[in-house]
């Protein structure tokens, strides 16, 4: 721990290039970032409840240091990139994280829920692309390169439910495998990142349609995060906690170490998987003196396979053909659209159609057709041809 505080010349990091880099580096820097952040937000909750000072100071060195790592691994992202440029990478990194996560969990209730969100950031990543081409007269290819389809999803319209209903039930701490534990979290910080971004960029477009699409999603990512922390077991204790979340940036640092395509990022990875070993030691023995339990009572007993980026494309077409109606009715998923779901879309939609529809209306007005990028060959659901 005394080694890892960083001079402002170890932090000044190259960016990667937005024209040439691989993509799905691009998607690794966003989830990291997203990582860190949630390290530091929790840190910071658990300072505000913890009276105990010698403890207090462990908690702001090792705080210090996620923030270093924050900056090293944000800052990678260019200047020139564009906020929406930005914003399609975002939603990339949800539908392929997503579907990875999907893809491996074990349990099926939690692999329902993520099942259940992928659709929607997919949805979102259609819309953004649209006004991305309406907006900066580019398109959405140049950035996700092919590598994750652009097209309708469930429609965002049909993703504004009663906030009751965004809740799900949570697993259960001593008898979820170690794997959902970690899933839980690393979603659950992805999702909030995105929050934060929509929250914090939208209202610098001086478009009225971007503004709005920007307040729409940004409403659904609350709705996400609701929907993925609730994922994760409330009886669970602070040291607990902190310990889970260590091991996460460890098995997140290890997995993209191993599948990284540009050496200089690998670089970055393997250095922060080294600092992240400590902090979890660190984790742990506040786990052990504070709740006189061992961690390897909760942990894997080994890592699991690498999170890995890579195409979802059948993975997220199956659904669309098997879940696009699909809603909730407080922890559960349902088909119709209940008595709560109506009343909440008119009160939010006011007899107009939502930014999310007027995006793509006026793409097709002015454009002729909507942005689309279907490498499967068509939409699987009929209705949402172009
Ligand atoms: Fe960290
Ligand atoms: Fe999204
Ligand atoms: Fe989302
Ligand atoms: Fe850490």
């Amino acid at each position: 721990m005394e080694k890892q505080v960083r001079s402002w010349r170890e932090l000044n990091v190259e960016p990667i290039d937005p024209d040439n880099c691989d993509p799905y580096t691009r998607c690794r820097v966003i989830t990291m970032n997203g990582i860190e952040v949630e390290a530091v937000m929790f840190s910071h909750h658990l300072n505000r409840v913890c009276a105990d000072m010698e403890v207090k100071q462990r908690l702001a060195e090792v705080r210090y240091v996620e923030q270093q790592q924050q900056k090293a691994v944000n800052w990678l992202l260019p200047g020139q990139a564009s906020v929406l440029e930005t914003t399609i990478a975002y939603e990339q990194v949800a539908v392929d994280l997503t579907g990875w996560v999907a893809r491996m969990e074990p349990d099926p209730y939690l692999r329902q829920a993520y099942e259940f969100g992928v659709l929607e950031d997919f949805d979102h990543l259609y819309r953004y692309a649209n006004l991305f081409e309406m907006i900066e007269h580019r398109k959405a290819e140049e950035i996700v390169d092919g590598l994750t389809e652009v097209m309708p999803g469930r429609p965002t319209v049909q993703h504004h439910r009663h906030p009751a209903d965004n809740l799900n039930e949570p697993y259960d701490r001593e008898s979820a495998a170690p794997l959902s534990k970690l899933h839980a979290l690393t979603i659950m910080a992805a999702e909030q990142q995105t929050m934060n971004f929509y929250m914090n960029v939208g209202p610098q477009y001086m478009e009225p349609i971007a503004r709005q699409l920007y307040q729409e999603i940004g409403m659904i990512e609350e709705e996400h995060v609701t929907h993925y922390e609730s994922l994760v077991d409330p009886g669970e204790t602070w040291w607990e906690r902190l310990v889970n979340h260590e091991y996460n940036e460890c098995y997140l640092y290890h997995s993209f170490m191993e599948t990284e395509s540009d050496p200089k990022i690998k670089a970055i990875w393997e250095l922060h998987l080294n600092m992240e070993l400590a902090h979890l030691h660190a984790a742990c023995d506040l786990m052990r003196t504070y709740d006189g339990r061992d961690p390897e009572s909760i942990l894997a007993p080994e890592l699991p396979a690498p999170v890995t980026f890579e195409p979802n494309k059948r993975f997220i077409r199956d659904l669309l053909a098997n879940q696009v109606d699909l809603t909730k009715l407080g922890t559960g998923y349902v088909w119709e659209a209940h008595e709560r779901f109506e009343k909440m879309q008119r009160e939010l939609m006011g007899g107009r159609p939502p930014a999310s529809e007027e995006v793509i209306t006026e793409h097709r007005d002015r454009m002729g057709g909507d942005y689309r990028m279907e490498t499967e060959g068509p939409h699987p659901i009929d209705r949402l041809r172009q």
